[in-house]
């Protein structure tokens, strides 16, 4: 008798990223050509899941979409089946787990962030066999070095920085630029270091006002007459707070920051004689085409989740660790944060060439460890 062929959901969850598409495009091709399964996709996060809204997605639905920003099947930040919020946060996985059985699906393919991870791994838990692909522009999944979409974001505010440095020379000014990343510094970092940003503030490492003013203070009495700083959203000064730009309800991560930037500026402004301005960068980051590197991580990793299905090793998350290819369980990933390690090298070669981190001396914040660094 004919075996019943592979059916395969797949959704993206939690907030859109650059390289969706790719990873959907990914997955679905793999299991079309090398297992010959039928992939069902699931519309708008795992709201598709409770509410039953479904497409196939066939070898020509996926064409043409590698390089296109955003996600064909739509993506929802609000609909965690175990505190759903259109219906008063009522917990309706087990409608979730039904859905996966009416439609007789014998995996689904998670995409998303540290949200979507964590109620894949709780949908596991109930008997649903899932397999999870890393994503978020934040980079700050654990489990993994990389997820798809940092890349993006980070050459978007690393060319952002570049333009804002011509003007700041032009005016002499000291210019803000405000990246995301809420709990870290990931994209500050990189982009601050590649655009060679002045000083570069993290949610890691809570600020000295004072030093940085200091900081511009001295270039302009060294003749630098403007300074360019890059900070993180969820930055914080010393016995300050993070900036919450607004409160929500009807999602399960109800804070939105965004605004530290300004909060900066005026403390600069109270102790400096320079105009100080603010750009917040905001969605820019998120939307888009995809770079190069993340259309690649994004085809590695959703090719290498199909092929985890078909040997149904569920419960895991594909990842890279140390520059190699590796599976994860999602039990490790879920409701985890990966923060920068103080001792980088990255945050070590930005000092080396005087990038302030808004503090006089970072070795007091540095862990004793011998613990292998993330860059
Ligand atoms: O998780 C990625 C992220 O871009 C955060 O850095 C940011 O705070 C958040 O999403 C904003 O999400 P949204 O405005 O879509 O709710």
């Amino acid at each position: 008798m004919a075996k019943d062929p592979l059916r395969v959901g797949v959704l993206t969850g939690g907030g859109d990223c650059p390289g969706l598409n790719a990873a959907l495009r990914a997955v679905t091709k793999t299991l079309i050509l090398q297992h010959d399964a039928e992939v069902v996709g699931i519309r708008d996060g795992y709201r598709g899941l409770v509410e039953r809204s479904v497409q196939p997605l066939s070898y020509q639905d996926v064409g043409g979409i590698l390089t296109r920003g955003g996600t064909i099947l739509g993506a929802s930040n609000k609909a965690d089946p175990f505190n759903y919020q259109p219906r008063g946060g009522a917990d309706v996985s087990a409608q979730a787990v039904s859905t996966c059985r009416s439609l007789d699906l014998n995996a689904l393919v998670a995409i998303g962030g540290d949200g979507t991870m964590s109620i894949a791994h709780g949908l596991s838990d109930l008997g649903i066999n899932i397999v999870g692909v890393p994503k978020t522009i934040d980079n700050d999944l654990a489990g993994t070095d990389r997820t798809f979409g940092f890349d993006t974001a980070v050459s978007i505010a690393s060319e952002a920085i570049d333009r804002i440095h011509t003007t700041a020379q032009s005016h002499h000014r000291v210019m803000i630029i405000e990246t995301m990343g809420r709990y870290s510094g990931w994209i500050a970092l990189h982009a601050g270091v590649a655009s060679g940003a002045d000083v570069i503030l993290i949610p890691e490492i809570e600020y000295d006002v004072e030093e940085v003013a200091q900081v511009c203070f001295t270039r302009q009495q060294g003749g630098q007459r403007f300074t360019i700083i890059a900070i993180a959203e969820g930055a914080k000064p010393q016995e300050g707070e993070r900036v919450v730009r607004e409160q929500v309800d009807k999602t399960s991560d109800s804070v939105r920051l965004g605004g530290i930037g300004r909060v900066l500026a005026d403390d600069l402004e109270d102790r400096l004689d320079s105009e100080v301005r603010t750009t917040i960068l905001g969605h820019m980051q998120r939307g888009g085409t995809p770079t190069a590197y993340d259309r690649n991580l994004s085809t590695a990793f959703g090719a290498r989740a199909a092929s985890l299905v078909a040997q149904e090793r569920y419960g895991r998350m594909v990842a890279l660790q140390n520059g190699d290819f590796t599976t994860v369980a999602l039990a490790d990933v879920a409701n985890k944060t990966r923060t920068v390690p103080l001792d980088s090298p990255l945050i070590a070669s930005a000092l080396d060439v005087g990038t302030s981190f808004g503090v006089q001396n970072l070795d007091d914040e540095l862990p004793d460890s011998d613990a292998p660094a993330s860059t």
